[in-house]
């Protein structure tokens, strides 16, 4: 593996050079109950996409998992009898408490999001959906490039240190209540490195993992490449070229698959004179094109496709401004959730362009592999 080569793409692409502070040899917090000597040593790598509309995994065990980034502040007020049927699960972290899971949940929508005790809850829903209870994990996630980068290119280092300290607090899950309830253990972050979202899809195209080993794909590498995320709330430009980052032409759209989730919602409710809309109902008639209301299904699959057309118009725009014709670029690669929600709109933008492979899971990836490659780790991992 030629790491050195890997350092060097590292600092060349403005990336948050390796940060390790002298806490973060510390394991696991008191609070979240595991600070055991042997739970130190067995210590998870992720890449953790804690993205506005879902929030998603990669590990090295080669899982992927994705949870909506769904949940609300307050009790579920529901003891389930059994718990293999429980949907709702509550959190305990900074003193309050939050449900995630199967809930109408509060709009994740707002820029403190990522630092907020909502996130941190819906993040260890996650880490307990991967069956990583009572383990301490190292972890790298992102920001939106808007959010890490000033437009000069300069890094927001108040911002990023806010996020990579907030996901340290301790989060503890609650027990479910209930006759056969079992005290679920938390996970603990022991190590949280923040990179730019769109740039982690980068990472995860030019490093190569195969059975013989890791590779740098150097055909990529010498490329000058955009990537396109398209996600919930956000739409992320990253152009890299000479390996490193192109700031005129990265930034972030404030724009994604929630704000025609928001559209279709204020349509149905103005059509059939509702005053709410649950979320089950609206993410059925996302996916269906029909709405069942009073007892029968009703076709509001041309709301979905204007809604859908009026975001793609409005990505379309704002690809030209960042990238123009794309004529100097060698390859466009479109990742995040809606490059596959819009595949069949984002045909011929550029005779270059590509969407990834699993492209929800992109970013994750290359978070992972950032962690697993690039980024300077404390030692405590086996
Ligand atoms: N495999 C898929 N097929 C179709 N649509 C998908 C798929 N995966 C995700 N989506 C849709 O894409 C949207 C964006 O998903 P994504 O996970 O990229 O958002 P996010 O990363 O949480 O948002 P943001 O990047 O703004 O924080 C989702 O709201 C969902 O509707
Ligand atoms: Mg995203």
């Amino acid at each position: 593996m030629p790491d050195s080569q890997l350092k060097d793409t590292c600092e060349a692409a403005c990336l948050p050079a390796p940060q390790v502070s002298a806490d973060d040899n510390s394991g696991p917090t008191q609070d979240a109950g595991i600070a055991r000597e042997d739970d130190r040593m067995a210590v998870i790598q992720l890449g953790l996409d804690d993205g506005y509309a879902y929030t998603k995994l990669a590990l090295a065990d080669g899982r992927l998992i994705a949870v909506p980034s769904r949940g609300r502040i307050g009790q579920a007020g529901i003891t389930w009898m059994d718990s293999a049927q429980q949907q709702i699960f509550e959190y305990d972290t900074e003193g309050s408490r939050y449900a995630v899971g199967q809930i109408d949940g509060e709009s994740t929508c707002y820029d403190g999001y990522p630092i907020s005790g909502l996130h941190r809850a819906i993040v260890q829903h996650a880490f307990q959906q991967a069956k990583l209870a009572g383990h301490s994990v190292h972890v790298v996630s992102g920001l939106p490039v808007s959010a890490f980068y000033f437009k000069d290119g300069q890094k927001r280092e108040q911002a990023i240190s806010l996020k990579r300290d907030s996901l340290k607090i301790g989060v503890r899950p609650v027990s479910a209540g209930g006759l056969y309830a079992t005290q679920r253990l938390p996970v603990a972050v022991a190590f949280h490195e923040v990179i730019p979202e769109a740039l982690a899809a980068w990472y995860d195209q030019v490093i190569r993992q195969r059975a013989d080993g890791v590779t740098l794909d150097a055909r990529l590498l010498a490329a000058s490449m955009a990537i396109v995320d398209i996600g919930g709330r956000t739409t992320d430009y990253v152009v890299v070229q000479d390996q490193g980052i192109v700031h005129r032409s990265s930034g972030s759209l404030t724009r994604g698959l929630l704000d025609v989730q928001a559209q279709v919602a204020r349509e149905i409710q103005k059509r059939f004179d509702l005053e709410t809309l649950g979320e089950q109902t609206l993410a059925a008639a996302m996916s269906s094109g029909s709405v069942r209301l009073h007892g029968r299904a009703h076709d509001v699959s041309e709301l979905v496709k204007a809604a859908q057309h009026e975001l793609v118009v409005q990505i379309h725009a704002e690809t030209r401004r960042q990238l123009g014709m794309g004529a100097e670029l060698d390859t466009v690669v479109f990742v995040g959730g809606g490059s596959a929600a819009l595949a069949e709109h984002l045909a011929d933008w550029f005779p270059q362009q590509r969407i990834a492979e699993h492209p929800g899971f992109a970013n994750a990836r290359g978070m992972l592999k950032y962690l697993q490659y690039v980024c300077e780790e404390p030692a405590s991992r086996n």
